[in-house]
């Protein structure tokens, strides 16, 4: 089903990890539009995943000297959309102008692929550590959610369920009180104060202690956090974004930066993130509404949660509604 969803229909939205397209044509449901992505020398492009002849699924073909091949009867489609070749075609006859597939915004920045399904091309957030040599950065994901995209990022700005649901990984269960904190809104979106969370082990080194939570919201389904340790200014950051696939479905993707050295290997990072993402996952997957309330009157919030309460006035004031067609 089609998620008429105008705001994030004009977002960029990510599609996979810049690694997932190579020399073969990809398809991704993105709002539940199929859509091709495919690599050539000018880099990735993404079009609608219909050739306009018969309707075959251009992701099935193949990508031939810089060219989508469609697979059903060989047309060949150019990074702009235009159809510049139909084998069955008499030499003297001119390629109809309508012969062209529909391209969407496209653009591969921080380790993954993001497409525009409105063919614009808005600014991206800015995630000053991917470029920044002082930082170590991950590129985690696919994982995929039986729930709607509000409810995943919501899950990830919530600090009260840290201590509950990762318990002795995240929290400890002696130390589950959150102080208060401000949250503050600019042009760029959402920041919180730091937050004081005590962990088991931060930084692994095995020791228990406070570290420092910052929460962002950069667009209305890209997050982030970061923890800081004041003594050592060891600083960890997730970024967190997520694409609808379909009506309820989302799969997250993060770039985890660090910039200080850990034992851990990018594998090991990445099997951490998936334990700690795997421990969310029934939550989120269960719980009622699917839509996340806008309403603020609908549910019950605690100070603590003031990082959600203020995701909910910025989806709202964004006008973002996953309804569908
Ligand atoms: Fe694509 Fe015929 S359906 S070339
Ligand atoms: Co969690």
């Amino acid at each position: 089903m089609i998620v008429q969803d105008t705001v994030l229909r004009n977002e960029w939205i990510v599609a996979c990890r810049s690694a997932d397209v190579q020399d073969r044509p990809l398809q991704i449901t993105v709002m539940g539009e199929r859509v091709v992505l495919f690599r050539n020398e000018q880099g990735v492009h993404a079009f609608k995943d219909l050739c306009i002849h018969r309707g075959a699924a251009l992701s099935l073909g193949c990508v031939r000297e810089g060219k989508l091949v469609c697979p059903y009867h060989g047309w060949e489609y150019e990074s702009s959309g235009a159809c510049v070749k139909i084998p069955q075609l008499p030499a003297d006859q001119a390629i109809p102008g309508k012969a062209r597939a529909l391209p969407y915004g496209c653009r591969e920045r921080y380790g993954f692929v993001w497409v525009n399904l409105n063919g614009n091309d808005p600014d991206l957030f800015a995630l000053p550590e991917f470029d920044d040599p002082g930082f170590r950065n991950v590129i985690w994901g696919p994982q995929t959610v039986a729930a709607k995209p509000p409810r995943v990022v919501e899950n990830f700005l919530d600090v009260g369920h840290l201590a509950v649901v990762h318990e002795g990984y995240l929290g400890v269960a002696t130390h589950m009180e959150i102080g208060d904190y401000r949250v503050h809104r600019d042009e760029n979106g959402i920041r919180t104060d730091e937050i004081a969370v005590f962990q088991p082990d931060p930084d692994g080194t095995g020791q228990a202690k406070h570290v420092y939570y910052t929460y962002e919201v950069l667009r209305p389904l890209t997050v982030k956090f970061t923890k800081r340790d004041r003594e050592t200014d060891h600083e960890m950051s997730i970024l967190l974004t997520v694409l609808p696939t379909d009506e309820n479905q989302s799969v997250a993707f993060g770039v985890l930066s660090f910039n200080y050295e850990t034992n851990l290997t990018d594998e090991e990072i990445i099997q951490f993130q998936d334990m700690i993402f795997a421990q969310d996952k029934p939550i989120v997957e269960n719980q009622k509404p699917e839509d996340l309330p806008l309403d603020l009157q609908v549910e019950l919030s605690l100070k603590c949660d003031r990082a959600s309460i203020a995701y909910r006035q910025y989806l709202s004031e964004l006008g973002v509604n996953l309804g569908t067609a």
